[in-house]
């Protein structure tokens, strides 16, 4: 049976984080179970009063923690998470790069595996991490509250089970995020309702703090002691909202060993690049002189003529013996906010630790286009409902249809047999063939409309699918961070321009596993899986905008034979929307 005690034990010891000025040390334990266990956490959604950039505002959080709590796991392991729901708003948790299997159910995206927890209500989320370790994290799923709702799980190799590198003298969390002066539910809507882009993030934090760049923000700043000679492991976690993000630290290379929970044949480099939804683990030791250093994070901003927040949050890297006033050292090694290269060269570098179960043979091949549109504007109050592009509407879409979140969860339309809710005719590879990177059907202000509608795409158990990603230019080319929540995938291919089967390179022996995959700008990626675990699972742009706009599809993944192949019951006390 359960052990409360020791479940109790794993819970993050941290300073309380009720004042902006307080440092939160996220310093991972080893926990020391034996074999799996149930890991229990209570989450209450509630909201909390910060103090940053010069304002005062309430912020919905996990259990007044910002960022939230860490959930801490063993591979195999069980988890059980309690939602209690004690603010205004509606509210789920996405475990991030969780797989699910057969636990479709505790996946969190808001009308796609459950109705949102309303105010006063509770949910239950539970799920093993079959077979899986390293650093995910989780998040809300409902409107944009992920900005401030967040948080690391950590899932440590079994007892006994040694990475395979050097145990670091230390481990760090290390969440990158975005964050608005403003009631982020409220700016969904004014934002979809405008029909144009979101505002810029009043700034970029690290594990919350802007850092000394922005005003009112000299002590909001996050810091790593460190002890000279020594080797720290950091989990870099992408949280932000709408930005991807370039991280260095100043005169430290940096050795990529972990990707998004898989291990990868170390990489040094000097920056990384996350997107949101990615997850990196690096090791840095601290072989400069003593002092205080920058950990930087800046943006990548890869579209054209998109504004964005261009203030850098520092953290700091601090050697015992530096002084509290010794200058932290800038972090030159940070790319261009449009360095494609730096972007690309990350990528070049993650390859598969160990030889990959990569799918040879596919029976599946789907090619889905991903990329934004401008859509005819529909609205009687043109000035106040089409401010995007040349008094259009803004849109996203896969295969030019934006997808329709639906009032009723898809899994639960689809378990029970109602009627009406969403389509099974998504398209398993564009309707139009054309030149998708340089040669916008129409260029706006001509119509680049996409359709509208909660479209499925329909899986066979136990398939083996490839699918092409084509980043398109038909607004502006970008790279997209696609999340597929259920699955891991290997990254067989990617490269820039237009997919050609018969020049492009795959490496079927080593690639990445990865559950989010930064699809080159104006470029294409290939990832392969097999789809052995029946749900629904959405994949989706993990920029909220273009989310929010229906850059999503969802893909049910139907039932096989046997009990193991078969999606159970749902729990008995599902939210009702
Ligand atoms: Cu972290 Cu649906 O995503």
């Amino acid at each position: 049976m359960v052990n409360l005690v020791t479940a109790f034990k794993y819970v993050l010891i941290s300073l309380p984080y009720l004042c902006a000025h307080n440092m939160l040390h996220v310093m991972a334990q080893w926990p020391k179970g034996g074999s799996s266990s149930t890991r229990f956490y209570d989450f209450k959604v509630q909201m909390l009063e910060v103090n940053k950039l010069c304002n005062t505002r309430n912020i919905v959080t996990i259990n007044q923690k910002y960022p939230g709590p860490v959930v801490y796991a063993q591979e195999d392991d069980r988890v059980i998470v309690k939602l209690t729901n004690e603010t205004p708003y509606n509210a789920t948790i996405h475990w991030h790069g969780v797989r699910q299997m057969l636990s479709c159910w505790s996946d969190g995206p808001a009308y796609i595996t459950q109705c949102p927890v309303q105010p006063g209500q509770t949910f239950t989320y539970e799920f093993t991490l079959v077979r899986q370790k390293g650093t995910l994290f989780w998040h809300a799923h409902f409107s944009w509250l992920r900005a401030t709702v967040y948080g690391a799980l950590i899932v440590y190799p079994k007892t006994g089970v040694p990475y395979p590198f050097k145990h670091p003298y230390e481990e760090h969390i290390v969440i990158l995020g975005e964050y608005w002066q403003q009631d982020l539910v409220q700016l969904e809507r004014t934002v979809m309702a405008s029909g144009k882009g979101a505002p810029i993030a009043d700034a970029y934090t690290i594990n919350g703090h802007p850092g000394p760049r922005y005003n009112c923000s000299t002590n909001d700043v996050y810091k790593i002691d460190v002890l000279p000679g020594k080797t720290y492991m950091l989990r870099l976690i992408g949280a932000q909202l709408n930005m991807e993000s370039f991280f260095s630290i100043a005169s430290h290379k940096l050795t990529i060993v972990e990707a998004d929970g898989g291990y990868t044949k170390p990489f040094i480099t000097e920056r990384v690049m996350l997107g949101p939804g990615q997850t990196l683990n690096v090791l840095v030791t601290a072989n400069q002189k003593i002092g205080r250093y920058s950990m930087a994070m800046g943006p990548y901003m890869s579209a054209q003529n998109v504004t964005f927040q261009n203030i850098t949050s520092i953290a700091y890297f601090q050697y015992l013996g530096a002084t509290q006033n010794s200058v932290a050292l800038p972090a030159s090694s940070l790319p261009r906010f449009n360095d494609n290269l730096a972007a690309k060269t990350v990528m070049d570098g993650l390859k598969s630790l160990e030889v990959g179960n990569v799918p040879k043979e596919i029976d599946t091949n789907l090619f889905f286009t991903i990329g934004l549109n401008v859509n005819k504007c529909g609205s009687k109050t043109p000035k106040q409902n089409c401010q995007g592009i040349n008094g259009g509407v803004m849109a996203a879409s896969m295969n030019n249809n934006s997808f329709v979140i639906p009032n009723t969860p898809i899994l639960q339309a689809y378990y029970d047999h109602i009627n009406g809710r969403f389509t099974e005719d998504f398209p398993g590879s564009p309707l139009k063939f054309y030149d998708f990177v340089n040669g916008a059907p129409n260029s706006p202000p001509n119509n680049t409309g996409s359709t509208y509608g909660t479209r499925t795409k329909v899986l066979e158990y136990g398939s083996r699918v490839q699918l092409i990603l084509q980043d398109t230019g038909t607004v502006t080319t970008e790279n997209h961070p696609i999340h597929l929540h259920g699955y891991s995938f290997y990254v067989v291919g990617y490269g820039s321009g237009n997919y050609n089967p018969q020049n492009a390179s795959f490496n079927l022996v080593d690639p990445p596993y990865m559950s989010t995959i930064g699809v080159p700008v104006g470029g294409w990626a290939a990832i392969r899986f097999v789809a052995d675990n029946p749900g629904v699972w959405l994949m989706h742009c993990h920029l909220e905008t273009h989310m929010t706009w229906g850059l999503s599809v969802a893909l049910i993944v139907k039932n096989g034979k046997g009990p193991m192949e078969t999606l159970p019951h749902p729990p008995p006390e599902m939210p009702r929307c």
